[in-house]
């Protein structure tokens, strides 16, 4: 069975994004945010094709992800991004993960049962300068800091905050600057700093005090832009194309009403094709009568309500159109291309949302070199058959790789 609806992923423009991205930040680490399955790109394969271009950190949002990762094969160090719930500090313990301390209270936990287990407890220190969300909130941080740094047991490896408003630098630089402040407080104090990080995609791209040691991005691996901001000479490639193929198609009189709730009604004789792609997919109900997708080279749009399955493009306009002809949801097709951040935009959200949204069911195919290297079957999140090593032996010859992307002109 395979299914027409799946999602091409080119690892190749994940290499691309990281030279264009090292090229930018200079003489820096990056630690790459691949929580939510690579932001739905699939972790394993796409950390494979990071780790070999040379990113130095991973980043992730639940300890199965880290998990997930050790067992695809990644060595590198990965970091869990958000609060490690008490049970799981055995599993980070085990599986050599860093954890975020969001709390003096954790770090005790997480601690003790380091030297319960005579390990080393691997550890970021999240500070809240402004986002709200988590971290040792900042009017107290120092003397946090101190006390955290006093337990036995933990490996303090990193001091990092989170931009709330990355796209606005002057909210930024007051984040910053409070970060900044609790740092040489610190250093005052006679502590030695471990690798310090704020910026995430945004901050990568436009707000350089932000580099620190280290960056934190996550979209732009992807080759995605964050809405409004500059790229500053970052040339990204997108990663994901979501593609699909007519499933039916027919012919209707003027005054058709078309789909649930019979919010479309044809105003002169048309062409309606379905293509089985709907919201389970990822396909948004958002984009009924307000999407379009790429057949034969050309813009459809959207006509009624998105269903769950299945989603209707009047392509009268395209009368060679056909049963089996390919549909190009976001990306390219001939010279026509969908963007996922005009897609996000249309539908007032981020291009984040829109990859991790891409479902379960659809077929991940990796693609490096013009060659399909693996597919991920539906629903599973390591992909089975070895995809990760297949992945890992493509890229073993990093010179041949780099050469490759030489005269592709993108090293
Ligand atoms: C703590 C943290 N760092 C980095 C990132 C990466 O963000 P972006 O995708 O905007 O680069 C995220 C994403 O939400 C995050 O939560």
């Amino acid at each position: 069975m395979a299914r027409p609806t799946h999602a091409d992923i080119d690892l190749d423009a994940v290499i691309r994004n990281i030279y264009e991205i090292k090229h930018h930040i200079g003489n820096r680490k990056i630690c790459a945010a691949v929580k939510a399955d690579a932001y739905g790109h699939g972790a394993a394969a796409v950390s494979h094709a990071l780790n070999l271009a040379g990113v130095d950190l991973f980043g992730v949002a639940l300890t199965e992800e880290a998990v997930q990762l050790r067992n695809a094969g990644i060595k590198k160090p990965i970091i869990l991004l958000a609060p490690v719930p008490e049970e799981d500090i055995k599993t980070m313990l085990e599986f050599d993960i860093s954890a975020c301390i969001t709390s003096f209270d954790f770090a005790e936990k997480y601690s003790e049962q380091a030297v319960k287990n005579n390990k080393i407890a691997r550890a970021h220190i999240n500070i809240d300068t402004g986002m709200g969300r988590v971290g040792l909130p900042h009017h107290n941080a120092v003397e946090d800091i101190l006390a955290v740094k006093r337990l036995p047991g933990l490996g303090i490896e990193g001091i990092f905050t989170h931009l709330a408003f990355s796209e606005d630098e002057e909210t930024s630089n007051v984040q910053l600057a409070i970060f900044n402040h609790i740092l040489s407080r610190l250093k005052d104090a006679g502590m030695k700093l471990p690798m310090l990080h704020a910026a995430n995609s945004a901050a990568t791209l436009q707000i350089p005090e932000a580099h620190m040691q280290c960056i934190r991005p996550g979209l732009i691996l992807y080759g995605l832009y964050p809405p409004n901001i500059k790229p500053n000479g970052v040339e990204l490639t997108p990663v994901l194309t979501l593609r699909s193929k007519i499933a039916f198609c027919k012919k209707v009189p003027a005054g058709t009403k078309i789909g649930y709730g019979h919010t479309f009604t044809t105003r002169r004789e048309s062409v309606i094709a379905t293509i089985p792609v709907g919201y389970h997919d990822g396909y948004m109900r958002q984009y009924s009568n307000k999407g379009e997708m790429i057949v034969r080279g050309r813009r459809v749009p959207v006509v009624g309500r998105v269903c769950m399955d299945q989603t209707l493009l009047d392509v009268t306009d395209v009368p060679e159109a056909r049963v089996d002809d390919e549909v190009v949801v976001y990306g390219q097709q001939g010279g026509e291309r969908i963007g996922i951040e005009e897609m996000a935009k249309r539908i007032d959200t981020i291009p984040n949302e829109v990859t991790c949204a891409v479902g379960a069911r659809v077929r991940r195919k990796y693609i490096s070199k013009g060659q399909v290297v693996g597919v991920t079957p539906e629903g599973s999140f390591v992909p089975s058959g070895g995809l990760s090593e297949v992945v890992a032996n493509l890229y073993a010859d990093k010179r041949a790789t780099q050469r490759q992307l030489a005269q592709n002109g993108a090293a």
